[in-house]
C-alpha cells in the first residue's frame, strides 16, 4: 500500500488517493494496533470484515465489508439480511490484523442487563448516517450496551505511550458512567487509579468537567475523568455541540493530551496538552491493554453515546499526524440521513394506531390513565374512548428526526417508556423524559404499516402483549420480549385519528 509520503512524492499522479487514518498513523511511526468501524475501512487497502450482525428471525449471522477497498460499509447487504426482522451488531472487527475484535462485554464490577450479566448488543439500525453520500450504520449505545476485548494484542500496558481517536455523535450522550472507547482493565473490574486510558464523552460531573454544561471530551484514567491538569473543573475543555465529533486522546510517559473538533469540517483544537495529573496513581500509569466501547472499566453501563469509527495506536502520535487524520475524517463527509421509513407521519396530524396481529385487528393503541394498552375502538365508541385512542403527532421531543405522541385528551402528556413499559406521562422537562418519549416509525416488520422504534433504545419497539403496551426487544429477557408473534405485535396501521 502507498504510504502518505509516497502519495505526496507521486504528486499529481495519484492526486488525493486516500490515505485512511491507519495509513496516516503508520506513516507517522505510530501504527494502529486496533481499528474499529462499522461505517468504513480505516486503511486504504482494507476490504475485509467490518462487523458482524445477528438477526432475530433465526439467530444467524453475516459479516459486512466495505463496498470497495478502503471504502464505506456495504449497508445494503445489512438491509437485505435484516429485512423483515431485527438485527444486532454482534462483532466489531479489528481491521489492524491484531484480532482485537470487540464483542459483547462480559460482567465485571457491574453486571450488564443481558443473560449471565453480559451487556446488551447494539441495534444494527440505531445510527444511520451517510459518508460521501453512501449509507452506513454506526453503533448506537443505549444504557446497558457494551463491547470489549479483555486482552488486547499490542495495546499499551504500564506506562507505554499510545494514541486513540473516535468519531462520535456529539448530540447523543448522558451523565452516567461511562461512554468510553479505549484502554481498560483485563479483569472487567476497577483495579485502581491509572489502570485505564480511554476517551470519555458525555456530561458527567461526578469526576472532571469542563466549561459550560457539557458534553465534554475527557480521559477516563480510572476512578477519575480528567478534563485537564486538575481534578474536577478545567476551563480549557469546552462544551461541544457538533453533530459529529472527533475526539483524539493520547498518553505518553509524562504527558497526555485531549484534542477535539467537528468531524464534518475544520481542524482539531487542543483542549489539554501537558504533564500527567499530580494525583497518586496517575504517574506513572498502569495501563492494562484491554479495549472497551460504551462502558467504564469496571463495566459500569449506564451511559449512552454513538460510535462510528476509532483506533488505538502504539506510540504517542504527533499533533501533525492527528491533524492529517482529522483531514481524512472530514473528507469522509459524515452527514445525517433519515431516521424513519415506511408510511410517513406528519407532525400536527392526529392519528390512531391499529393493531395488525390476526385476531386483534379491531384494537387500537389507547391509554387508561397512565397505563398504555390496546382497546377495541370504532366510530360508534364513546367520545371518551375515541379520544383515549387518538394521538397528536409532534416533532420528537428528544430528536427532531423522529416523533413524539401527545395524548388528545391529556395535552402535555406523551407516550414514553420507563423500564421498557409504555406509559402516558406528563412531560417533566427533563432530557431523560424527552428521549424516553421519542420514537422513530419504520416500515412495518410484517409489511402492514409502521413499526415504531424507541429513539433511545433502537432494539425496542412499540409492542402489544396481553393487550398492554411495551417497548419490547425481539427475544429479550422479559416476558413481553417473546419472539412468538413479534413481527405482528410490533406492526401498526396508522389511521386518521378517531378524535380528529
Ligand atoms: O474513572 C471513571 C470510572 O470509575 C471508570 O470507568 C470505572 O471503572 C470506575 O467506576
Ligand atoms: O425504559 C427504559 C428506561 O427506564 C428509561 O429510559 C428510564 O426512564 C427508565 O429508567
Amino acid at each position: 500500500m502507498f504510504s502518505r509520503r509516497n502519495l505526496v512524492a507521486l504528486g499529481g499522479l495519484v492526486a488525493t488517493a486516500a490515505a485512511n487514518p491507519c495509513d496516516i498513523y503508520a506513516d507517522g511511526d505510530t501504527p494502529c494496533v486496533a481499528a474499529h468501524s462499522t461505517v468504513r475501512a480505516l486503511y486504504s487497502a482494507y476490504s475485509g470484515e467490518l462487523y458482524q450482525v445477528k438477526r432475530g428471525s433465526d439467530n444467524t449471522t453475516t459479516t459486512i465489508s466495505p463496498l470497495t477497498a478502503g471504502g464505506v460499509a456495504d449497508a445494503a447487504a445489512q438491509d437485505t439480511f435484516c429485512a423483515n426482522t431485527t438485527c444486532l451488531i454482534s462483532i466489531i472487527y479489528d481491521q489492524s490484523g491484531n484480532d482485537n475484535h470487540l464483542t459483547q462485554a462480559p460482567p465485571g464490577g457491574f453486571d450488564g442487563p443481558d443473560e449471565d450479566g453480559y451487556d446488551n448488543l447494539a441495534s444494527a439500525i440505531g445510527a444511520p448516517v451517510t459518508l460521501n453520500g453512501q449509507k452506513a450504520y454506526g453503533v448506537f449505545v443505549s444504557p446497558g450496551t457494551g463491547y470489549r476485548i479483555d486482552s488486547g494484542k499490542d495495546v499499551a500496558t504500564g506506562n507505554e505511550p499510545e494514541g486513540m481517536y473516535a468519531v462520535l455523535d456529539g448530540t447523543h450522550y448522558n451523565d452516567a458512567c461511562c461512554f468510553d472507547y479505549g484502554n481498560a482493565e483485563t479483569s472487567n473490574t476497577d483495579t485502581g487509579a491509572g489502570h485505564m486510558e480511554a476517551i470519555y464523552y458525555g456530561n458527567s460531573t461526578s469526576w472532571g468537567y469542563g466549561a459550560g454544561d457539557g458534553p465534554w471530551i475527557m480521559v477516563d484514567m480510572e476512578n477519575n475523568l480528567f478534563s485537564g491538569a486538575d481534578e474536577g473543573y478545567n476551563s480549557g475543555d469546552p462544551t461541544l455541540s457538533y453533530r459529529f465529533v472527533t475526539a483524539a486522546v493520547k498518553g505518553g510517559e509524562d504527558e497526555w493530551a485531549i484534542h477535539g473538533g467537528n468531524a464534518a469540517s475544520g481542524s482539531l483544537s487542543t483542549y489539554y496538552s501537558g504533564v500527567r495529573p499530580d494525583y497518586t496513581g496517575y504517574n506513572p500509569m498502569s495501563k492494562e491493554g484491554s479495549i472497551i466501547l460504551g462502558i467504564g472499566g469496571d463495566n459500569s453501563n449506564g451511559a449512552q453515546g454513538t460510535f462510528y469509527e476509532g483506533v488505538m495506536t502504539t506510540g504517542y502520535p504527533t499533533d501533525d499526524t492527528e491533524a492529517s487524520v482529522q483531514e481524512n475524517i472530514v473528507a469522509a463527509k459524515y452527514a445525517i440521513t433519515s431516521l424513519t421509513s415506511g408510511p410517513a407521519l406528519t407532525a400536527g396530524d392526529t392519528i390512531s394506531l391499529r393493531v395488525t396481529t390476526p385476531g386483534y385487528t379491531t384494537r387500537y393503541i389507547a391509554h387508561t390513565g397512565t397505563t398504555m394498552n390496546t382497546q377495541v375502538v370504532s366510530s360508534s365508541s364513546s367520545t371518551t374512548l375515541q379520544e383515549e385512542a387518538s394521538w397528536k403527532v409532534v416533532t420528537g421531543l428528544g430528536n427532531s428526526g423522529c416523533f413524539s405522541f401527545e395524548s388528545v385528551d391529556t395535552p402535555g402528556s406523551y407516550i414514553r417508556h420507563d423500564n421498557f413499559v409504555l406509559y402516558l406521562n406528563a412531560d417533566d422537562g427533563t432530557k431523560l423524559f424527552s428521549e424516553d418519549a421519542t420514537f422513530c416509525p419504520l416500515e412495518a416488520l410484517n409489511g402492514e404499516g409502521n413499526t415504531i422504534r424507541s429513539w433511545s433504545y433502537p432494539t425496542r419497539f412499540f409492542r402489544h402483549f396481553d393487550d398492554v403496551m411495551y417497548a419490547a426487544s425481539n427475544g429479550g429477557l422479559q416476558v413481553f420480549d417473546a419472539t412468538a408473534s413479534f413481527n405482528n405485535d410490533v406492526s401498526f396501521e396508522i389511521t386518521t385519528g378517531f378524535a380528529s
